[in-house]
């Protein structure tokens, strides 16, 4: 039996306390934040998992200082113009879930170049959440939905699976991984996680390595998924 999750979803969070420990502004943990991704999702791709998703900015973050928004805002790029190349050797496919208007026009440019480049890739399809959030989300499909069915384009009979299709994110999420300690779910992917599991780790994401996320997997491996049925020895 495969016990390899096919998507994977991590809430990317500790980065300021982990920077604040060492002394060291809170954007140098986003920045260490950022060489992780490269780290986790080169890992993700080499165990096979098809797709990761990772929240690198919430729609509350813009709450934020503006000092630290701005470095948020200027972090895809800076990762993108740094990676772009091994992702493309490994033959990554870059996506982004969320609202990409509300970012400055070089930030979206960089974005939509990676996305670009890389949409021929036929391995891991690795998915950024910017400016996402679950519930706005949900809203705008049930907007779009309503406007099809106000139009006549459709009957008022949807169902769970195509309700998906109105979502950034159709697939179902099988392991959300937390980092830092916390255990909440953020408004995060609230309709695909329905029947993950979910792993709460007290290591921030700075530490978060490869050797971590092989922890996270093998303990995913060892769980009993039954989605509301019985186990198969019952
Ligand atoms: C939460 O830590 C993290 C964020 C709000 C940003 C996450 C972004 C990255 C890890 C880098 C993004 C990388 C790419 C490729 C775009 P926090 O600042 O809330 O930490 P704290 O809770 O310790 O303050």
């Amino acid at each position: 039996m495969d016990t390899t999750p096919k998507t994977v979803a991590i809430i990317m969070d500790g980065n300021g306390r982990w920077a604040k420990k060492q002394g060291l502004p809170r954007t140098a943990g986003h920045k260490k934040g950022a060489d992780r991704v490269r780290d986790v999702a080169l890992e993700a791709q080499r165990r096979g998992i098809q797709k990761l998703i990772l929240y690198a900015f919430s729609t509350e973050n813009w709450k934020r200082p503006e000092d630290e928004v701005s470095y948020l805002c200027k972090l895809p790029g800076m990762f993108f113009n740094t990676f772009i190349q091994e992702l493309m050797d490994n033959n990554i496919r870059v996506t982004f879930a969320g609202e990409l208007e509300r970012f400055p026009a070089g930030t979206q440019k960089t974005i939509m170049k990676a996305v670009n480049q890389t949409a021929n890739n036929t391995g891991m399809e690795l998915c950024l959440a910017i400016n996402y959030g679950s519930r706005r989300e949900i809203l705008l499909g049930m907007r779009k939905y309503a406007d099809q069915v106000a139009k006549g384009e459709r009957a008022n009979d949807i169902t769970e699976e195509e309700f998906s299709n109105y979502l950034f994110v159709p697939e179902e999420v099988d392991l959300l991984i937390r980092t830092s300690g916390e255990v909440r779910i953020s408004n995060f992917l609230l309709w695909q996680i329905a029947y993950a599991e979910m792993i709460f780790t007290p290591k921030s994401w700075p530490e978060f390595d490869e050797a971590a996320l092989d922890e996270c997997l093998a303990d995913f491996a060892g769980r009993n998924r039954r989605f509301g049925g019985l186990a198969d020895e019952n």
